[in-house]
C-alpha cells in the first residue's frame, strides 16, 4: 500500500472497534435496518460485492441467506472484525484489502453494495465512485445504497435532518475519516446517470423520529449507457476528495472465510 491508503486504512482501523456500535447507537439501530432492508432484493446463490464494507454487518446476514459474498475494504482492521464474526457463524465469504478503485471484476456481481461508503469521498470522486460500483454490477444486476437522507419533511425535520448530519460528519471529519461534504441526492445523482431507481426507503429516528436515513436501490441498465462504462483507470488522487492526503492504488486479498 501507498502512504496516503495506509493513512486511510490506519484512520478506520483505529475507528473499527467503535465504528458499527456507535453507529448503530447514534442511529437508533435504523442504520443497520436501512442496510438490511436491501436483502429483499436478492435471492440465495446470487453474488454481491459490498464495497467499503467495514465491519460488515450486512455483509454477514447476506451470507447468512444464502448468497455468495464478497467485501472489500481498505483497512484491515474493519476487515479483521468481519471475519471474526463470519467465523463466530460458521459463514463464508471473500474478504479483499484495497483501494475499491482498483476492483476490476466489471459486470461480475448480481448486485453492488455502497453502504455509508459513498459519503467517504467529496461530489467529483463520489460520483466516479458511483460509476465505478456499478460497472461492477452485471447488466440487470441491482446496485444499492443506504446512507444519511438528504433533508426531507416538514421544516422542523429537515432543520433537525441537517444539524444531526453535520454533527456526526465533524465527529468522522475530525478523525480524519471523511472529508466535509454535501448530504448526497443518490436517488438523484443515479437517475441522472440514467440509472433506473427502483426503490427509495426512508428511515426515521427511532422509528417515528425525523427522517435521518435512506436506502436507494437501482437497476444497471441491459444496454450500458457511455455514462456508466468504466472509465480508464486514473489516478485516484484522494488529495482533495477524500481524508488521504496522495495517490492510491493496489488491492490484496486477504482471504476467504471459512466453507459452510
Ligand atoms: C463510513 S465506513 C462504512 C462501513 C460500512 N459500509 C457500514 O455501513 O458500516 C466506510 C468504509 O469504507 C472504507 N473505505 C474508505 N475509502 C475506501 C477506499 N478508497 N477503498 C476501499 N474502502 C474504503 C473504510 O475503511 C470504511 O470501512
Amino acid at each position: 500500500m501507498k502512504t496516503s491508503e495506509l493513512k486511510l486504512s490506519r484512520n478506520y482501523d483505529r475507528a473499527a472497534w467503535f465504528y458499527e456500535a456507535s453507529s448503530n447507537l447514534y442511529s437508533t439501530g435504523q442504520i443497520k435496518v436501512a442496510k438490511l432492508s436491501q436483502l429483499r432484493f436478492l435471492k440465495p446463490g446470487q453474488s454481491i460485492l459490498y464495497l467499503g464494507v467495514g465491519a460488515g454487518e450486512d455483509a454477514c446476514e447476506a451470507a447468512k441467506l444464502g448468497l455468495k459474498v464478497t467485501c472489500l475494504d481498505i483497512s484491515q482492521g474493519m476487515l479483521s472484525r468481519l471475519q471474526r464474526k463470519l467465523d463466530r457463524a460458521g459463514l463464508s465469504a471473500e474478504l479483499i484489502c484495497g483501494n475499491a478503485f482498483d476492483h476490476c471484476r466489471y459486470g461480475e456481481y448480481d448486485a453492488v453494495a455502497t453502504n455509508f461508503f459513498l459519503n467517504c469521498f467529496k461530489r467529483p470522486m463520489m460520483l466516479e465512485m458511483m460509476q465505478h460500483a456499478l460497472s461492477l454490477v452485471r447488466p440487470g444486476g441491482r446496485f444499492f445504497v443506504a446512507d444519511v437522507s438528504p433533508p426531507q419533511g416538514t421544516w422542523a425535520g429537515r432543520a433537525f435532518n441537517f444539524a444531526y448530519s453535520k454533527w456526526a460528519m465533524a465527529m468522522f471529519w475530525a478523525m480524519q475519516l471523511v472529508p466535509w461534504h454535501e448530504n448526497y441526492n443518490y436517488a438523484d445523482e443515479l437517475r441522472q446517470l440514467g440509472i433506473q431507481v427502483d426503490d427509495v426507503s426512508n428511515f426515521r429516528l427511532a422509528g417515528i423520529g425525523p427522517i435521518m436515513f435512506q436506502s436507494v436501490a437501482a437497476t444497471r441498465p441491459v444496454s450500458v449507457s457511455s455514462s456508466t462504462v468504466p472509465r480508464p483507470h486514473l489516478s485516484h488522487s484522494l488529495a482533495a476528495n477524500s481524508a488521504a492526503d496522495t495517490v492510491v492504488s493496489g488491492e490484496n486479498h486477504v482471504g476467504l472465510g471459512r466453507e459452510s
